[in-house]
């Protein structure tokens, strides 16, 4: 008989020394998973926010320090409206029932993304959630909301002539190091794991520059089928890579 590990089984192999500090998602599949049950792609949204809430709690608990979501990218306001409206809808939602259990973990939550273009009550909810959780210390999750990559390289240039403009650095100051400060995610260690669910082997214009070296994790399940037990194997599945960096 095969066995099928428990949650609990899979967490102690977890090796503590070896966790990525950084991990990114994308959160795919959502719309695919519910046509496969004849619903609406809201549907799909509205489970994928439950699995949201599991990854987060679950990273705190192993010790995960930044987790960061790609749940709106620039790109996906070429959808219907009544999506996008429903997507903001329940980003709002999810942010208003969160903030306490969020809290109670120690998380803070950031933005990464064009989010002043973002609804202004979405913007308001936004600001309340994070104020209330600005004194946290443990997870730091990110939100990446109307992102894109290559619009945040674009910014990153802008305010980096800006400064050189400024006299504030000088042009040979710039390099990757001094470069990256001025991406959105300033200060964050760059992701050690990259997660897709769906299937979908692309990026999708995230993280563009920051997932150079990231070891990228790939599964055919639908984000709102991806439990617990499956992020604990992307981790372990992690653990057993050899990262190189062009060395040897
Ligand atoms: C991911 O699921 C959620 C968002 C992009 C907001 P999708 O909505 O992309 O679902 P699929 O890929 O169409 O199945
Ligand atoms: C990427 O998923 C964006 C998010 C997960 C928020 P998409 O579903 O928008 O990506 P493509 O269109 O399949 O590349
Ligand atoms: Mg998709």
């Amino acid at each position: 008989m095969i066995h099928t590990p428990s949650l609990q089984e899979l967490r102690e192999k977890i090796n503590p020394h070896n966790l990525p500090v950084h991990i990114a998602i994308i959160m795919d599949g959502n719309g695919r998973w519910a046509e496969k049950k004849h619903r609406l792609r809201v549907y799909g949204h509205r489970e994928g926010i439950n699995r949201v809430r599991e990854i987060v709690r679950c990273s705190g608990n192993i010790g995960i320090k930044y987790l960061t979501l790609y749940a709106f990218s620039i790109e996906n306001w070429k959808r219907p409206r009544p999506e996008v409206n429903a997507l903001m809808r329940l980003l709002k939602e999810f942010l208003r029932k969160e903030v306490d259990e969020l809290n109670k973990n120690n998380v803070t939550l950031r933005y990464i993304g064009h989010t002043h273009k973002l609804p202004e009550s979405v913007q308001n909810e936004m600001k309340r959630a994070q104020e209330i959780l600005k004194n946290n210390t443990g997870l730091v999750l990110t939100l990446a909301l109307n992102y894109g990559s290559r619009t945040e390289i674009i910014d990153a240039v802008g305010e980096a002539v800006k400064d050189i403009n400024l006299g504030k650095i000088s042009l040979q100051d710039l390099n990757e190091d001094t470069f990256s400060k001025y991406l959105y995610t300033i200060d964050y260690p760059d992701p050690d794991l990259l997660i897709r669910t769906s299937g979908e082997i692309r990026v999708s214009n995230f993280m563009l520059w920051q997932i150079a070296y990231s070891e990228i994790y790939i599964t055919q399940t639908l984000w709102p089928d991806f439990k617990e037990n499956e992020y604990i194997e992307a981790i372990l599945d992690y653990q057993k890579r050899h990262r190189r960096f062009g060395g040897i």
